[in-house]
């Protein structure tokens, strides 16, 4: 099967508005296999973006929005099933949501009456906001927490205790974690990725709304400004620090590495598993307003990377090896000792490599008149214990002064759902 993130479909003429005719004649059915088959692939646009016409097919081998090239947007949401809700609810909303997944990332409404086709005596199956706008790249990704497998006491609520991987274990406490309960957790998380914000916004209120009386909101984050590539296609964004992030990542076209750190192999099981990938979500606040106040030569040695072209300090473009063990004339090291790259790079770290695909946030202001901003840190790897140990490995990270993780989540990502099947199919059946 091909890599379904590697095949956006460029066609402005693709809008919600131009399907619904479509739509109701065909199905959803007919508009998932034409996206699905559809061979033409784009070429990224001048500035490494993706089109805002961009239709990624949500049908595949594996779920889309993980080796995706990083949109600009994201609306992340993560949810708790309903206190008395039964295993036929969950798959029955699993079931829902696969539906209007495939739709929405096709550019079309929930639904085939969508927003103003049904009834004038009932609510529109669609709000409404993203009638005649792209698709602009959207994907939708579901994942399962902890919790789903079992609560903290042990209830096994949907018969699933069974089933639960053993990596699938909540984070342990990290060295100078702030977590809030509101802003951490959830059964159940969907990522939204977009390149127009109404879009991404749209996708996640509309599964919210469907989700009614089975699950609930339990916490959600808005991103703008990806901080990371995942293709060498895109250009490398930057962060709130102003420094370019994503340059080391890994990139979607470096199959070899995606098959070693991402996807979850029939060896490390479980079965149901096997193509999906694990995601863990910080909210990072950045202390914006001291880093500020920071020297830049100062904030380069914490980095361990130059601003201006993201170089490593042990010379070279964006691009060249860290030279770890580079040594200045006094005998100490080029990239200091508590620099974040030396610390979170595979040689620190016993080889592991995480899929990063964080975004920006500034969500307004606290009391002190501070921006409450930072990074949304969202990571893909199969194994969750792989960020663990690179986390680990940051609690001497000089950056830390400037930094406080105030939300953290995992996720179990499974594996995309095949044409006629719902996501989590290989869980629940
Ligand atoms: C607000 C917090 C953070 C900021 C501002 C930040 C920023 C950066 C920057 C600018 C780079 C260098 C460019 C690049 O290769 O992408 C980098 C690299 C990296 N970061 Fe972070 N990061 C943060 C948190 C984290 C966390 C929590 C982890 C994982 C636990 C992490 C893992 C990595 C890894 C694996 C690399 C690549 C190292 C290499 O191979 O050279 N970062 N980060």
């Amino acid at each position: 099967m091909t890599e379904p993130d590697a095949t956006p479909t460029p066609d402005a003429s693709f809008s919600r508005r131009g399907l619904l005719g479509l739509a109701a004649a065909g199905g959803i059915g007919a508009v998932a296999g034409l996206a699905a088959g559809a061979a033409i692939a784009s070429a990224p646009d001048a500035t490494g973006g993706t089109p805002a016409s961009a239709r990624y097919p949500f049908f595949g081998e594996h779920q889309a929005g993980i080796t995706t090239p990083a949109q600009d947007r994201l609306h992340f949401a993560a949810f708790d099933l309903a206190p008395d809700a039964t295993r036929d609810d969950l798959a029955s909303l699993l079931a829902d949501w696969t539906e209007a997944a495939a739709r929405l990332t096709q550019g079309l409404e929930v639904g085939e009456a969508g927003a103003v086709g049904g009834s004038p005596y009932a609510p529109p199956d669609d709000t409404g906001e993203a009638l005649g706008l792209p698709a602009s790249g959207l994907t939708i990704t579901f994942g399962f927490g902890p919790t789903l497998f079992g609560t903290a006491d042990g209830v096994d609520r949907f018969r699933l205790a069974a089933r639960r991987p053993a990596a699938l274990e909540p984070l342990p406490r990290f060295s100078g974690d702030a977590l809030v309960p509101e802003r951490s957790g959830g059964d159940l998380c969907i990522q939204a990725c977009a390149d127009d914000p109404q879009v991404a916004v749209h996708a996640i209120r509309n599964l919210s709304r469907i989700a009614f009386g089975r699950a609930m909101l339990r916490w959600s984050q808005l991103g703008f400004g990806r901080t990371s590539s995942t293709s060498t296609s895109q250009t490398t964004p930057r962060n709130l620090f102003g420094f370019k992030d994503g340059t080391a990542n890994i990139k979607a076209e470096e199959p070899d590495a995606v098959a070693e750190h991402v996807w979850v192999s029939r060896e490390q099981g479980p079965e149901w598993l096997v193509g999906g990938s694990y995601l863990v979500a910080r909210r990072i606040r950045m202390i914006i307003e001291s880093w500020d106040r920071v020297q830049l030569a100062e904030q380069e040695a914490l980095f361990g990377r130059t601003k201006g072209e993201g170089g490593p300090m042990s010379g070279g473009g964006e691009f060249a090896a860290i030279d770890l063990a580079a040594t200045a004339r006094d005998g100490s090291p080029v990239i200091a000792r508590d620099a974040h790259v030396r610390l979170a790079h595979p040689e620190t770290n016993g080889g592991i490599r995480l899929l990063r695909r964080g975004y920006n946030f500034v969500d307004g202001n606290d009391a002190l008149g501070r921006l409450d901003a930072g990074l949304f840190f969202l990571s893909f790897q199969n194994d969750p214990e792989h960020f663990v140990t690179v986390q680990r490995s940051l609690a001497s990270d000089g950056l830390n002064e400037y930094l406080k993780h105030v939300g953290s989540a995992v996720f179990a990502i499974p594996p995309g759902a095949h044409e006629g099947d719902s996501i989590g199919d290989t869980l629940l059946n």
